[in-house]
C-alpha cells in the first residue's frame, strides 16, 4: 500500500534576513556564507508562533485538497521548536483547522521529521485511521539559535509546510534510521535546567559542555554524517522497490548546505539539476525544509503528477531517512 499526496501548502514569514544583515552583529560576510553553504537569505518568524505558521500551512493544504477537515483522522506535526512543552503543536493546529475528528501528536525527528512523518502516516493509513492524514512540519529555529555563534546562526530559517495524504496503490517505499551515538553533535537543551545549574558528572549525558537553551552544532561532525547519510537514506528507501536513482524524476533533500547535496549528487551519480534546491532563499528550516521545497516545486510546475520523487532527510539525533513516492 502506498500513499497519495492530495495537496500541499506552506507559510513563509515575510521578514527576511539577508547574508549581509548578519554583519550588524557577527564577523561574517555574504561571500563566506554563499560559498560555504549556498544560502543567500532566510525567512525569520517575527511574532508568528510555531503553531500559527503550521496552522496557516495546514489551512492552505486543506483548501487546495478541497476536503472537509472533519475527514482528517490524524494530524502529525513535525517540529523541534514547539511553542509549548504541552499541548502539542498538532493539538493547536487541530483547533485552528477544525479537524475535530482527528487524533493528534507531534513527532520530533529533527530535520528528518517530514520523512519520518510520511513513513508513520503510511502505517496509520494501512491499519486504519480515517480518510486523510494531515502532516505539518513547522519550525521557528530563530527562537533558539545563538545569534553570537557565527557558524550556526547564519544557517537557519523559519517556516512551515503541510501535506494532506491518503491511501493509494501508488509507489511508496520508505526507510527511517537513527544513530544516537552522534546525539550530542547537534542539540539544544530544554528549559528544565536553569542557566546557573551545572549538570555535573553524575548526570553527564554528553551535553554538559554545550550552551544552555541555545542551538549547538558541531558543523564538521554533522557534515561528515550528512554526506554519508544522504545516499544511505536513498539506498535504504530504494531497497526492495526495484527503483534506481535513474528512475527518480526529482530528488528533494533536506536543505542544509548545497555542498552536502553536491557530494551526494556525485555519490549517487545523479546530476545536480535533478535536485530541488531552495536553501538559497529559505536557509535550513529543519523538518520544514523538504515539504517547503516540495510545495514550491509543485507551485512552480516542476514537480508534476505521475513523477517519482525521492525525499531525503538527515539531522539531529542523528536521524536520517528516505521516502520514494509517486506524486
Ligand atoms: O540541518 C541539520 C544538518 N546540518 C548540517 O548538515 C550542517 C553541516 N555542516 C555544515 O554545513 C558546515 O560545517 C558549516 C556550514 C556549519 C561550516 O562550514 P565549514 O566549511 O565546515 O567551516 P568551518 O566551521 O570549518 O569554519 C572555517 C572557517 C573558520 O575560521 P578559521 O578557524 O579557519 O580561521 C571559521 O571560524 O570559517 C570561519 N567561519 C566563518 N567566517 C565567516 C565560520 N562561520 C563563519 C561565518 N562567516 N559565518
Amino acid at each position: 500500500m502506498g500513499i497519495n499526496i492530495v495537496a500541499t501548502g506552506s507559510y513563509i514569514p515575510e521578514q527576511k534576513l539577508k547574508n549581509d544583515d548578519f554583519r550588524r552583529f557577527i564577523d561574517t560576510n555574504d561571500e563566506w556564507i554563499r560559498t560555504r553553504t549556498g544560502i543567500t537569505e532566510r525567512p525569520m518568524a517575527g511574532w508568528e508562533p510555531t503553531w500559527y505558521m503550521g496552522a496557516k500551512a495546514s489551512q492552505q493544504a486543506i483548501e487546495r485538497a478541497g476536503i472537509d477537515p472533519k475527514d482528517i483522522g490524524l494530524i502529525i506535526a513535525s517540529t523541534v521548536t514547539s511553542d509549548f512543552l504541552t499541548p502539542s503543536v498538532s493539538a493547536v493546529i487541530q483547533r485552528e483547522t477544525g479537524a475535530v475528528n482527528a487524533a493528534a501528536f507531534d513527532l520530533n525527528a529533527a530535520c528528518s521529521g517530514f520523512v519520518y512523518a510520511l513513513d508513520t502516516a503510511r502505517r496509520f493509513l494501512e491499519t486504519g485511521c480515517g480518510k486523510y492524514i494531515l502532516i505539518c512540519a513547522t519550525e521557528a529555529l530563530s527562537r533558539f539559535v545563538d545569534f553570537e555563534d557565527r557558524t550556526t546562526c547564519i544557517l537557519f530559517g523559519d517556516g512551515a509546510a503541510a501535506a494532506i495524504v491518503e491511501k493509494s496503490d501508488k509507489l511508496f517505499s520508505s526507510y527511517i534510521a537513527s544513530d544516537g551515538r552522534g546525539a550530542h553533535y547537534l542539540c539544544a537543551r530544554s528549559l528544565n535546567v536553569a542557566p546557573e545549574v551545572k549538570v555535573e558528572s553524575d548526570f553527564n549525558d554528553g551535553f554538559t559542555d554545550k550552551p544552555l537553551h541555545k542551538l549547538y552544532q558541531d558543523g564538521k561532525e554533522v557534515y561528515k554524517f550528512a554526506v554519508g547519510a544522504l545516499p544511505k537514506a536513498f539506498e535504504g528507501a530504494a531497497a526492495g522497490s526495484g527503483i534506481t536513482a535513474e528512475d527518480i524524476d526529482w530528488f528533494i533533500p533536506h536543505q542544509a548546505n548545497v555542498r552536502i547535496i553536491e557530494t551526494a549528487s556525485k555519490k549517487l551519480g545523479v546530476p545536480m539539476d535533478k535536485f530541488i534546491i531552495t536553501l538559497d532563499h529559505f536557509g535550513n528550516t529543519s523538518s520544514a525544509s523538504i515539504p517547503l521545497a516540495l510545495n514550491e516545486a509543485i507551485e512552480k510546475g516542476k514537480v508534476k503528477r505521475g513523477q517519482k520523487l525521492a525525499l531525503i532527510g538527515f539531522g539531529a539525533g542523528l536521524t536520517y531517512g528516505g521516502a520514494i513516492i509517486e506524486y
